[in-house]
């Protein structure tokens, strides 16, 4: 239900629409804010709302919602209302539809502001709006990246632990086989030694992440190939890896072998679950995408520009109970699997200030990787 609010300020005179000032200040602002006159036609907007709404201010300046919007009847209904009684209000679930858009669900806080000078002479009102999904989308992937700092710690220190009796054990084990005078008991010494090798092998791959990065110019698309000839000679039948390259992108700084083997552990599990399913229908195929991607938000920050890599598979999709949890270490859904593969993926493309989004249902699994540029 939306809530009554009582505030009705005045438009102070530094905010004056013809000031200049305003237009800029609205601008800063990450909220979308639209200002209406007291007959509802729009009068401005900001940078923020241009770009929720997709709407450009030569288009829209001077029209009402009602001529914007698909679904906005109600809502002006509630702000004429506004205008006469002067009591502002907030809708925490307001959904407005622009023609040939998704529809968007808002939080919404409309304050009426008394006459002052500049555009809105006759005073008006404020329209606030915040991208539900939006501010959803930045608190999931806060909570993911502190729980990804506490997981990195905790694999650190453990893998650590692990490692150092491991070299003792082994070399234990090889001492007692040497003075064994029955040779079938070596049978169990080898296990302890192939075993303790084993345990070595996978701290290795924990440890991997925190080694130094080695920064160079690295071009994406090196990057990508290098990835679809691995692939290619792992699975050499069956799968179709198609390039879809905007070749345009620039280099970037980055550790090759670290972004190699971030790349070619999501594609090698989309191969893996392409493979251990039924064929789809037209084939097993990945598709390497990438694009110059504007305006994204990376780890809770707005990056201006930045670049995307799509791994993208038409396999069977990642199992539901399996979902949320895939980038945890030592989560696996396969035979066999250690379940690392995502964990040290995330830690590389982290390394590089980037992060891996993952969307997947049946016939269509996308990995999406960003890098700030
Ligand atoms: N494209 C995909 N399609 C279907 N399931 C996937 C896909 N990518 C990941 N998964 C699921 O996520 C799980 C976790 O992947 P991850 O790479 O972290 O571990 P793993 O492949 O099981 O083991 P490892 O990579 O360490 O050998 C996989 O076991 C699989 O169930
Ligand atoms: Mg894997």
């Amino acid at each position: 239900m939306p809530q009554e609010k009582t505030s009705t300020p005045a438009l102070s005179p530094d905010i004056n629409p013809e000031a200049g000032v305003q237009t800029d200040a609205l601008d800063l602002i990450a909220t979308a804010v639209l200002l209406l006159d007291r007959d509802l036609r729009l009068r401005q907007l900001n940078a923020a709302a241009e770009s929720l709404f997709a709407m450009s201010p030569r288009h829209v300046l001077g029209q009402r919602l009602v001529e914007l919007f698909f679904d906005s009847a109600l809502l002006e209904e509630k702000l004429a209302v506004t205008i006469q009684s002067g009591r502002g209000f907030s809708d925490q679930s307001l959904r407005l539809t622009r023609p040939g858009h998704e529809p968007l669900l808002l939080n919404c806080i409309v304050t009426p502001f008394e006459p002052g000078p500049g555009v809105l002479q006759q005073g008006g009102l404020v329209l606030e709006f915040r991208h539900i999904e939006q501010q959803l989308r930045h608190e999931r992937e806060e909570q993911r990246l502190t729980q990804h700092e506490a997981n990195r710690v905790l694999i650190r220190n453990l893998a650590h632990e692990i490692k150092n009796p491991l070299g003792g054990l082994r070399g234990s084990a090889q001492l007692l086989e040497r003075e064994l005078d029955r040779p079938e008991l070596r049978e169990y010494t080898q296990v302890i030694i192939k075993e303790a090798d084993r345990l070595q092998m996978l701290m290795d791959r924990l440890l991997a992440p925190h080694r130094m990065v080695q920064r160079a110019p690295v071009n994406i698309h090196e990057v990508c190939e290098r990835v679809r000839s691995l692939i290619l000679a792992e699975f050499p039948s069956g799968i179709r890896v198609v390039r879809d390259y905007d070749v345009s992108l620039p280099e970037f700084q980055g550790d090759r072998e670290q972004l190699i083997q971030a790349v070619l552990n999501i594609t090698r599990n989309a191969s893996q679950a392409l493979l251990a399913s039924p064929t789809p229908e037209g084939g097993a195929r990945i598709t390497l995408r990438t694009r110059a991607a504007w305006q994204t938000s990376i780890a809770g920050r707005t990056c201006r520009l930045a670049l995307e890599l799509q791994v993208v598979d038409n396999g069977p999709g990642i199992a539901a109970e399996l979902r949320e949890r895939i980038f945890l270490p030592l989560v696996s859904g396969r035979e066999g699997g250690t379940g690392l593969g995502l964990t040290l993926a995330q830690s590389f493309v982290q390394n590089h200030r980037g992060m891996i989004e993952c969307e997947s249902q049946p016939g269509r699994t996308a990995f999406r990787v960003l890098f700030p540029l």
